[in-house]
């Protein structure tokens, strides 16, 4: 197999000489398939000093150019999505089905750029609606907040960058970048493949590293916006050092499905499998804990059980896998003792709970205690809970009990019912008739609570990746 090559680009370089280097493995057969070199502190200060001073160049690039670079990078994507979706499951344990899935949401988010990028608006503000104000007129324009930095998560290593890298530069910015090490070659590729669609090399910045690289960039004055995702407990220590910037955090979750009385079983129970265990549960919304109403509760987990138990577990790069890895062994022994954990604390393993090296079965639990880790951490693996309720007051204040609020589902052909929980859920969104775990590229992602601040979805980034500029017009008296 060849050995890939992830390295940081700074001013328009690939840099690699006598850098330490970090070995990359595959999580499902622990085989070496790479190996990427780390940025040093001053490499970081370069990337940061060369995003600064291109802000001012990417700011004159018109919205006709930035769409078309975006929209050429969709296309070249869409000639490469095996090849990446490929890369994908061998860095991550991401199986093919996924990563494919993946790859075409990743074109769609870099098209979705280049379309807002055209749309970047203002409105006209007559002044007589002021007493003081007959005699002017005011104008907004949204334009560009100068430096974004993008820290991105290891989970979806190629859409959720797409969604930081593209609106940064649909709106103007120039654009720092670092992603998460455990998929940095993933990120490399992409990087090459933006620059061949005509990215100016001076718009992004790229440094691969850990805590210290990710803290030397939020830290740093130059850097108007920081746009993170991961978890809660980093996003705190960003908030901590960033300053005066505006900070944007996409964060985790334990979201909630409701299943009510009147559900049609056989949909959510195929609905809770595949959207409860793609990538092993490695997704902010994957369905965590389903409430389920006393009524159906014996009926709908013996279907549940029934279509997890046909969840195929393996070789992520074989195109019928549905379950691969975790991202490393070490999630996976984490899980497994929050399974055994929660099995000691009352719960009832209806399938599942046995690992294997970085892979853990998807595990299905019944009546996990509200106080374990299973329900009241973000699991970020395969393990789903299905825990009864009598009321659907109780469904809803049991979601809402929790530190988290990203997104919630509920199974119920009830409109009144739907709406009461839609409306009483403290949550970014919520769908009705599916599960937490849907997410479309050009909805408002993102969450309440210890969920995030702001919504990704390139509209939504781009209003907050810019800023509104007035220009007033007074005419004579
Ligand atoms: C996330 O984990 O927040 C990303 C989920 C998605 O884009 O589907």
């Amino acid at each position: 197999m060849t050995i890939m090559e992830a390295k940081p680009f700074i001013n328009g370089e690939w840099i690699s000489s006598e850098r330490e280097v970090m070995e990359m493995k595959s999580p499902y057969s622990g085989e070496v398939i790479g190996k990427q070199f780390l940025a040093t502190p001053a490499d970081v200060e370069d990337a940061l000093a060369a995003t600064y001073v291109a802000k001012k160049e990417i700011a004159k690039i018109s919205s006709y150019d930035r769409a078309k670079i975006l929209k050429k990078a969709a296309a070249l994507l869409e000639q490469e999505k095996e090849r990446f979706a490929k890369l994908i499951s061998l860095e991550l344990g991401k199986p093919l089905k996924n990563t494919l899935d993946e790859v075409a949401r990743s074109i769609e988010t870099l098209e979705l750029s280049g379309e807002e990028a055209k749309r970047l608006t203002g409105e006209t503000l007559p002044g007589d609606a002021s007493e003081r104000g007959a005699k002017a007129i005011a104008t907004t324009f949204r334009v560009p907040a100068g430096v974004v930095a993008a820290i991105t998560p290891f989970n979806a290593p190629l859409n959720l960058v797409c969604h930081k890298v593209g609106p940064s530069f649909a709106a103007g910015n120039s654009t720092i970048l670092k992603p998460a090490p455990q998929t940095a070659l993933i990120a490399t590729e992409l990087l090459k493949l933006l620059l061949e669609a005509g990215l100016p090399e001076n718009a992004v910045n790229m440094v691969l590293g850990g805590v210290e690289a990710g803290q030397q960039i939020v830290k740093d004055d130059r850097v108007n916006i920081i746009s993170f995702t991961g978890g809660t407990i980093a996003s705190k220590n960003i908030c901590k050092i960033a300053g005066m910037k505006k900070v944007l955090l996409e964060l985790g979750g334990n979201a909630s499905t409701i299943v009510h009385e009147d559900a049609d079983l056989e949909r959510a129970a195929d609905i809770c499998a595949k959207t409860g265990f793609s990538n092993s549960g490695q997704s902010c919304i994957s369905v965590q804990r389903i409430y389920v109403h006393r009524s159906i509760v014996d009926e709908f987990a013996e279907r549940l059980k029934m279509e997890v138990q046909k969840l195929k577990v393996g070789d992520p790069l074989l195109p019928d896998t549905d379950v691969g890895t975790l991202v490393h062994e070490n999630s996976a022994l984490r899980i497994e003792q929050w399974i055994e954990e929660a099995i000691k604390e009352g719960a009832t393993l209806l399938t599942g709970g046995k690992r294997n090296g970085a892979s853990v079965e998807p595990t299905l639990l019944l009546n996990p205690s509200k106080t374990s880790n299973v329900v009241c951490q973000e699991v970020f693996g395969p393990i789903v809970g299905i825990i009864p309720y009598d009321t659907i007051e109780e469904a809803i204040e049991e979601t809402n009990d929790s530190s988290f609020g990203l997104q919630a589902g509920i199974f119920t052909n009830k409109m009144d019912v739907a709406y009461q929980v839609a409306h009483a859920l403290e949550v970014g969104g919520v769908v009705i008739n599916g599960s937490s775990n849907f997410r479309l590229d050009h909805w408002p992602y993102g969450g309440v609570k210890n969920s995030g601040i702001g919504r990704e979805g390139p509209r939504y980034a781009i209003e907050d990746m810019t800023e509104t500029k007035m220009i007033v017009l007074r005419l004579p008296e």
